[in-house]
Order: structure tokens, then sequence, then C-alpha cells
């Protein structure tokens, strides 16, 4: 909390995490800084814009793992937070992982999943999907489980931006990613941000999953800075 950072300071402090990701989605990038991703429904002039400024982030994800290079932490910076909503959620998936059955583990463990932008777009409701940026971002797969590289835990790694396993039928392999992402984020295994300015919060997207709520945008301000630390492929996808 009561955190006054500038750009650079932003920028400083989120590199000692990892390499900074410079985001894909280029309408969110900051104009002087791109390794900058920029939340808001305030326009320059600090007018409001009538609707949601990030509708992909309103479903649980974790940051870009529709990329090759998965993101290890991210760090949000609020600068006008809402009197009420806008709060961002986050699920513990070490605890989703612990709450499966040993026989939905033993499935799991060697089964990957296809995570894609374009089809997470599509499913998290209307927005424009722009095709220079999808295909920079084309489909990807990793693991469904991780083995956390730091604390050598298991966690589910799947999301919102997940379309489904790969090695069964297409149908099957969404059903299976839909069901273990409803069960991954019961109300237990969370914990709930609510903003005040100059709030600081830096996550670990290795093992958790978040995803922003909505507030009243025809009423209300909200600008947030956010930096993306990348650094770990997949082991399938290193080299
Ligand atoms: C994000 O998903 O990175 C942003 C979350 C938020 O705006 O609350």
């Amino acid at each position: 909390p009561g955190k006054t950072f500038s750009e650079s300071d932003q920028i400083a402090v989120s590199k000692r995490f990892g390499r900074l990701q410079v985001t894909v989605r280029r309408q969110y990038h900051h104009g002087a800084h791109p390794e900058i991703y920029v939340i808001t429904n305030l326009d320059p002039e600090g007018r409001l814009i009538p609707e949601h400024p990030d509708p992909a982030a309103t479903v649980w994800h974790t940051d870009g793992s529709y990329e090759k290079n998965r993101a290890i932490a991210t760090m949000l910076y609020g600068i006008k937070a809402p009197k009420s909503g806008g709060d961002t959620i986050y699920s513990n998936m070490y605890l989703a992982y612990d709450a499966l059955s040993d026989e939905m583990k033993r499935q799991l463990e060697s089964l990957r999943a296809v995570h894609s932008l374009e089809d997470s777009l599509r499913r998290s409701g209307p927005q424009q999907i722009i095709a220079e940026e999808v295909q920079k971002a084309p489909p990807v797969e990793h693991p469904i489980i991780r083995v956390h590289p730091d604390t050598g835990r298991k966690c589910i790694y799947l999301g919102e931006h997940a379309s489904y396993a790969v090695g069964m039928p297409r149908q099957e392999g969404e059903e299976l990613v839909r069901k273990i992402n409803e069960q991954a984020t019961p109300p237990a295994f969370q914990y709930r941000h609510v903003w005040q300015p100059n709030d600081v919060v830096i996550w670990d997207n290795r093992c958790t999953l978040h995803k922003a709520t909505s507030f009243d945008f025809g009423k209300e301000g909200r600008l947030i800075r956010r930096t993306t630390m990348i650094g770990e492929q997949a082991p399938h996808l290193a080299g």
C-alpha cells in the first residue's frame, strides 16, 4: 500500500523478477514504455470510456499462458480505483491440484493443453479480435500439471486461455479443461484484492489464476499499470 511509482520505478523493480514482456496486445501499450500494459477506462484527457477496459481479463486466467514464454510474475500498480467493484481475485493452484482425486491426478499427469489467445478472446465476450495480435501469438501447448521450479510443488496450469487437452477428441478435451477450470477456483482457494489508490500487487503466475471483476465503468475511473515478467519456457519448448 501507499507506493508512488513512476513508470521507470515500476520497470526497474519488475526487472528484478525477470525479463519484461511486451504484450502482443498493442492497444494496451503505454505510449513511451511498451513493457507497461495500461488497463484503464479513462482516455488521455481523463474522460470516462464507458466499457470494461480488458474483458479478456474478467475470466480466470494466468497471464500470457497463450505465449511460448510463460509469465513468472505480474505486478499491478493501482493508480485510480473505483469506490466499489474492480477488485482482482486470485485462486491458489497448489490447492486446486491437491483437491483433485488420485485418479484425476494420474489422468492429468502426462496431458498437455492448447492455450490460444484467439479462442480466449472469442470466449470472453464481444470484443474486437485483431488479426495481427493473434498471429503473433499462435496457439501453444503447455503441460496441465506443472512442478513449480522454486517450491517443487505440483499445481494446475490452465485457466480460460486454455482451450482443450490434446490426445483425445476435441470436444472431450474441451470438456476436460472446462471441468478442471471450474473446480480450480472455489471461494476457499481465493484471495480478493480490493484496490486502494497506490497499491502494488505482485503475484506468481506459475501457481495462481486471477481475474478482474466488473465495476461501474460509465461512472467511475480505474487506472492500473501492469508489468509482466517472463523467462520460463515449458521444458518441451525450451531450446
Ligand atoms: C490482469 O488480468 O492482468 C489484470 C487484472 C485486473 O485488471 O484486475
